[in-house]
């Protein structure tokens, strides 16, 4: 399975490290092209291939995580989605004033799955800070959580298992209903940083 990051800001780079030190072969793309993320691609050794955006589109599994005023042209531009998994680790909020921004109501990933039409979403990967999510998930013999929601279950196995894989827990909420739980700002469980134990 091809697996690449779209966005290579605070959250992005967590996840390519994430990736990186579980021996996953990924790519990365921002904005600005491969030469502007040498310095990443470098610290993170050769499992992690800067690409440009229409590139990354076409792995299996695609991770977004882009400024959410941003976010609507970078999927679109992207190419088509058709089939692929989405995993939609971005927030509806402003920045720098950190407001929600107004969805009518909405779930943030269905919006993000109008965005990219044909994409199979799965929230994921949005709820902790990206310094938490960062740091090793293996605390005192626990792992750490990362909540998952979606309409596609079997995106979401695919998504369980790499979230396995990388050392966390897997907690999976439901649907793009239950995603609004992991939601920043508002939900109840974004920024909860819990410990799973078996
Ligand atoms: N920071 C956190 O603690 C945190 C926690 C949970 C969730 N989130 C969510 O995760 C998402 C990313 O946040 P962040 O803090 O990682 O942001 P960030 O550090 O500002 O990085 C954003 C990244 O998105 C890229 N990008 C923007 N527009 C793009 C486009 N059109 N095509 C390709 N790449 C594009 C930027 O590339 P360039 O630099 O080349 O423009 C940059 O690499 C947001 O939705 C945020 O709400 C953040």
């Amino acid at each position: 399975m091809k697996i690449s990051i779209i966005g290579a800001g605070a959250i992005g780079s967590a996840i390519a490290r994430k990736l990186a030190q579980n021996g996953i072969q990924a790519t990365i793309a921002n904005s600005r092209g491969p030469e502007s993320l040498k310095a990443l691609t470098d610290e993170l050794g050769p499992n992690i291939t800067a690409v440009s955006l229409q590139e990354a589109t076409q792995a299996d599994l695609v991770f977004v995580a882009a400024n959410w005023n941003r976010l609507s042209s970078a999927l679109k531009d992207a190419g088509s989605w058709q089939g692929r998994i989405l995993v939609d680790a971005n927030n509806a909020v402003e920045v720098p004033s950190y407001q929600a921004v107004d969805l009518g109501g909405r779930a943030s990933s269905e919006v993000v799955a109008d965005w990219a039409a044909g994409a199979r979403v799965v929230k994921a990967f949005n709820h902790l800070l990206a310094r938490v999510l960062d740091s090793d998930p293996q605390v005192n013999g626990g792992h750490r959580v990362l909540f998952l929601a979606g309409e596609d279950a079997d995106a979401k196995k695919t998504v369980s298992d790499l979230i396995t894989r990388l050392g966390f827990a897997p907690v999976d909420l439901g649907g793009f209903n239950e995603s609004r739980l992991v939601q920043f700002p508002g939900g109840p469980l974004a920024i909860l940083n819990l410990v799973k134990y078996d």
